[in-house]
């Protein structure tokens, strides 16, 4: 690149990494992905290493975030705020350390390994262990003054105890968890409030109130990681001592940091934190190598933003910008039509996605999503790939709102939303061929019937010859019918009939799983088997329960089936619904005729073991340790994994291990398959 053409690339980046400093700092409203703003902070940095007489003292990668608002009094930080320096793949983290061993000395140094919270830095003082003024990072120099809203975080301390030091500054991030967040942007969609983005933002958002009052209605929470003015001034030796006198002093900390020995310790925390991710509910970004020994980071010392002996290894991206090329409709198993879109293919969160959920016409309302838009993508581990939002700066002149349809894209019928729901349904129920696909697929699925071999293609050949069109009529197929099938072999045809045939034989709890209830999901179909112990229990209670949909109060409503632990009113009427169905009935009648069968309850119901506690292990005679749990749990006991003092039983039967040991050394009262059978009686 000619110096020239440099030069106007360099100026070009420095404005629009100004521009997006700006929406992200100050109005807490980006434009761009964080891995597009990463991807434009690198080229400038990259440039301006290659063009040294190019360099300037207002270029943004010589500062650190942006100047603050006039909204709030100004704080001069004692210390600057710096940032972290990134790295993306592990041959950056390698070199980092070969860095670092260069100026510090040493073969293998260790690491304090941290997760990097997505949130707001914040930097706390506290004057004889009282908290005095806290602050945003603003541009690193120059924070705001924020004081009066960070009273209001629930997990700062506003008193560190009597072994607090005269004077002492705490930094670390104010986060907001994802299941916070979800539920504080519905309730603001609710009042019809603006939403925020992401958990990162709310945080930030909510910190730059004008009112804390609304501030303290914001669930957030500090994480603490640093000390203002350098982490030796407690004199303490290491990171990890540091952390452990900010948890004495009630700051929360992260429990996913770890003490880890060199580069490869690094990695491997690295590898272990991006399978965690995502059970962690606070969101985190990457993890941060810090040198654990505090004297040697002296010696490191800082570059104008990041210090020398600390990085922040980035996770891959799981949001991604691309384009939305078309939406389509998807009529799933309840008649559910979603609208499906369709995107130029990107690669994000490790894998190329070409189509994403947008969820439902609501959503896709007040995200303003139009065809033609350019979108920011989210892929998170295994979830479905979401559209999170459009981006209006990108939109083409001739961008146009997709229209959810008035009919079933599927079989013409009419689509339609009854007031209240978001979910817009075809009215065809199965006689649309898209829900009877979707409920035989769902009826076969290994965690249903397990009707192993029965794929979507042969799924499709059979509804389209009308050789199949509810799950009864499977367990009439035959296999002169199944060779008739496109590339259907002799030895696959006879597998079919097996898997076909060995599913007749099941468990309740599966069976009504599979039949596909609306909201009955696994462990719900689980708690209606173990209550009722038979299907004509069940129908007999969805029956009788239907009569009192009516009642007021509401609480009096469905009383059999909301005995049934998980299951409320709104699963009741759906079961009721279903039920009432003559249809279901019918397929029921017909699956039950064809030979599915189940093992009866051991016993009927009963409270022999009201409030006993159970702990099962070793092997028993003639049942498995679920089925003895059912039983024990059909007749009012508990069943817990570990042995407590708690406990009542344990109940053991041979080549019972450590749980046998654990009952002993308490006083828990062991016994055998014989001795349960006499308490039950
Ligand atoms: S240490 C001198 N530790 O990442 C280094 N920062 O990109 C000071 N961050 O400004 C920061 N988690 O807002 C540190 N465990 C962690 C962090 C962390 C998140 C943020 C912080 C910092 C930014 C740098």
């Amino acid at each position: 690149m000619s110096a020239e053409a440099a030069s106007a690339r360099i100026e070009e980046l420095r404005a629009t990494i100004r521009e997006h400093d700006r929406r992200y700092y100050q109005d807490d409203t980006p434009a761009i992905s964080d891995a597009e703003y990463d991807r434009l902070f690198r080229e400038l940095v990259e440039l301006e290493r290659a063009h040294p007489e190019l360099q300037s003292e207002d270029s943004p990668t010589q500062r650190v975030g942006a100047p603050p608002s006039d909204a709030f009094s100004t704080v001069q930080h004692s210390t600057p705020m710096l940032s972290l320096a990134n790295a993306f793949d592990a041959d950056e983290v390698h070199e980092f350390d070969r860095r670092l061993r260069d100026l510090v000395g040493g073969e293998q140094l260790d690491y304090f390994a941290e997760p990097k919270y997505d949130g707001a830095a914040v930097t706390l003082r506290y004057e004889q262990g009282k908290f005095t003024r806290g602050a945003t990072r603003g541009d690193g120099r120059t924070g705001e003054d924020i004081t009066a809203n960070l009273r209001t975080v629930r997990d700062i301390p506003l008193s560190l105890g009597a072994d607090a030091p005269a004077l002492v500054e705490v930094r670390g991030e104010v986060v907001m968890p994802q299941s916070a967040f979800e539920r504080m942007n519905a309730a603001l969609a609710a009042n019809g409030e603006k939403t925020f983005v992401n958990p990162r933002n709310a945080a930030a958002g909510s910190l730059r109130q004008i009112d804390p009052a609304v501030t303290a209605r914001r669930p957030l929470s500090f994480m603490a990681y640093a000390l203002g003015s350098g982490e030796g001034e407690l004199g303490l030796p290491t990171q990890a001592d540091l952390i452990a006198r900010l948890a004495q002093w009630a700051f929360s900390t992260s429990d996913y940091a770890a003490l880890v020995s060199g580069v490869e310790g690094c990695l491997a925390h690295y590898k272990r934190l991006l399978e965690f991710r995502h059970i962690m509910d606070v969101a985190i970004d990457g993890v941060v190598y810090k040198l654990d020994n505090i004297a040697l980071r002296e010696e490191a010392g800082h570059l104008a933003r990041t210090p020398r002996w600390a990085l922040a290894h980035k996770f891959p991206a799981e949001e991604a910008e691309t384009v939305l090329e078309a939406v389509e409709f998807q009529v799933g198993r309840t008649g559910a039509v979603t609208p499906v879109a369709r995107l130029k293919p990107v690669f994000v969160g490790g894998a190329t996605v070409s189509n994403a959920t947008l969820h439902n016409a609501d959503e896709m309302l007040r995200k303003d999503i139009h065809i033609g838009d350019t979108v920011v993508l989210r892929r998170a581990g295994d979830v479905i790939p979401e559209v999170v939002r459009a981006i209006p700066e990108k939109r083409p002149q001739d961008a146009r709102r997709a229209q959810m349809p008035d009919q079933c894209p599927v079989c013409g019928a009419e689509v339609a939303r009854p007031e209240g729901e978001v979910v817009a349904r075809c009215t065809n129920g199965l006689s649309c061929p898209a829900q009877r696909h979707a409920a035989l697929a769902h009826f076969v699925s290994r965690r249903a019937m397990d009707i192993d071999g029965l794929g979507d293609k042969i799924l499709t050949q059979l509804l389209d010859q009308d050789l199949v069109e509810t799950p009864a009529d499977l367990y009439k197929l035959d296999k002169d019918t199944l060779l008739g099938l496109e590339r259907m072999a002799d030895k696959s045809a006879d597998n079919l009939l097996a898997a076909i045939d060995k599913s007749r034989n099941t468990t309740l709890a599966r069976f009504l799983f599979a039949l596909g209830i609306p909201d009955v999901g696994e462990t719900t179909a689980q708690a209606l088997a173990e209550h009722f112990g038979s299907i004509e229990a069940l129908r007999e209670a969805a029956a009788a329960d239907d009569g009192t949909r009516d009642i007021k109060p509401a609480t009096k409503r469905f009383p059999q089936l909301t005995a049934v632990p998980d299951v409320g009113p709104v699963v009741a009427a759906e079961i009721c619904d279903f039920f009432k169905e003559p249809h279901n009935q019918a397929v029921i009648d017909a699956l039950l005729a064809a030979g599915i069968h189940w093992p009866e309850p051991k016993s009927p119901r009963g409270d022999a073991l009201a409030g006993k506690r159970f702990v099962i292990t070793g092997t028993l005679p003639d049942v498995t340790r679920d089925e003895a749990a059912a039983l024990i749990k059909s007749q009012g006991g508990q069943v817990s994994s570990s042995v407590s003092k708690n406990t009542d039983y344990l109940l053991a039967g041979e080549n019972a291990g450590s749980k046998l040991e654990k009952a002993q050394s308490l006083g828990v009262t062991v016994i055998g398959w014989e001795q349960l059978q006499s308490l039950l009686q």
